[in-house]
């Protein structure tokens, strides 16, 4: 077992440059046109850009060169977890953050959320929520609740992106600490446990948890990626 820190790599929205899309590979270059609104495309393009520019830096090669497989577990197209020979990594997206964790040996799961105070958190606590965890979220004010809501999700979303169950986890079964308390997995049956789970800090409007599947102690370094982005590739 390594005790390497966790890198966690973060950039703005308006970091990205249209340069960057000549690191992308053909996969990624169709996704990119895919996608209809210009924020999507851009949160994209930083996601993948950070994701090959950490990784060329590691393994001394261009960032396109980098070879990263998102083939999905379930149809096969390449929209699932990002998979690189030699790392594991998980990239989150929401709002004007984006963010990439990356850890030598150990899968890691990364998810931010922007709060949107407008959501029902009543309702979606009915699908993505044990009974405790709602009965907790009750407990808040209505005006706190979407924040409160969205710290679980982020909590549980962090998880099932580590495994790399993704979507497919029953996240009701996924039950994780109250917002107030630290991030902690309490129970997901069926699954060994070993997990280390923390909350990142990413600004008032936002909510964001780190997964690191591991039992042993972990440390965790947040980076700016706009350096990072700015320049040519140092490969
Ligand atoms: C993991 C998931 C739940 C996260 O979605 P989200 O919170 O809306 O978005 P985030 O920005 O936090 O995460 C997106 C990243 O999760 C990663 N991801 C996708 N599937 C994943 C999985 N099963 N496990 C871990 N990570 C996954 C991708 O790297 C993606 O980044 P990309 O868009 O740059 O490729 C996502 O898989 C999802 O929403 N899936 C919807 C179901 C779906 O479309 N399934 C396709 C089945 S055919
Ligand atoms: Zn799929």
């Amino acid at each position: 077992m390594t005790h390497a820190a966790v890198e966690v790599w973060w950039a703005k929205i308006g970091d990205v440059r249209w340069q960057l899309v000549a690191e992308l590979d053909a996969a990624e270059r169709g996704r990119l046109t895919a996608y209809a609104r210009q924020e999507d495309k851009d949160r994209f393009l930083l996601g993948c850009a950070v994701a090959r520019r950490v990784l060329g830096n590691h393994l001394m090669i261009p960032p396109a060169e980098v070879r990263l497989d998102r083939t999905c577990e379930d149809c096969g197209r390449p929209h699932g977890k990002v998979r690189v020979e030699g790392m594991e990594l998980s990239v989150s997206h929401s709002g004007d953050l984006i963010a990439v964790a990356f850890h030598p040996s150990t899968p890691v799961g990364v998810d931010v959320e922007k709060v949107d105070p407008g959501i029902d958190a009543d309702s979606l606590a009915t699908v993505s929520l044990a009974e405790v965890e709602a009965m907790e979220l009750a407990k808040y004010e209505p005006a706190d609740r979407a924040r409160a809501f969205t710290t679980y999700w982020t909590r549980k979303e962090a998880i099932v992106k580590a495994t790399g169950d993704g979507m497919r986890a029953d996240l009701r079964r996924v039950v994780v600490s109250p917002p107030d308390q630290p991030a902690a997995l309490l129970e997901w049956s069926g699954y060994d446990g070993r997990v280390q789970l923390v909350d990142l800090e990413a600004g008032s409007d936002y909510a964001a948890a780190l997964a690191i599947l591991t039992a042993g102690p972990v440390t965790v370094h947040s980076i700016d990626a706009a350096p990072l982005l700015s320049g040519q590739p140092s490969n």
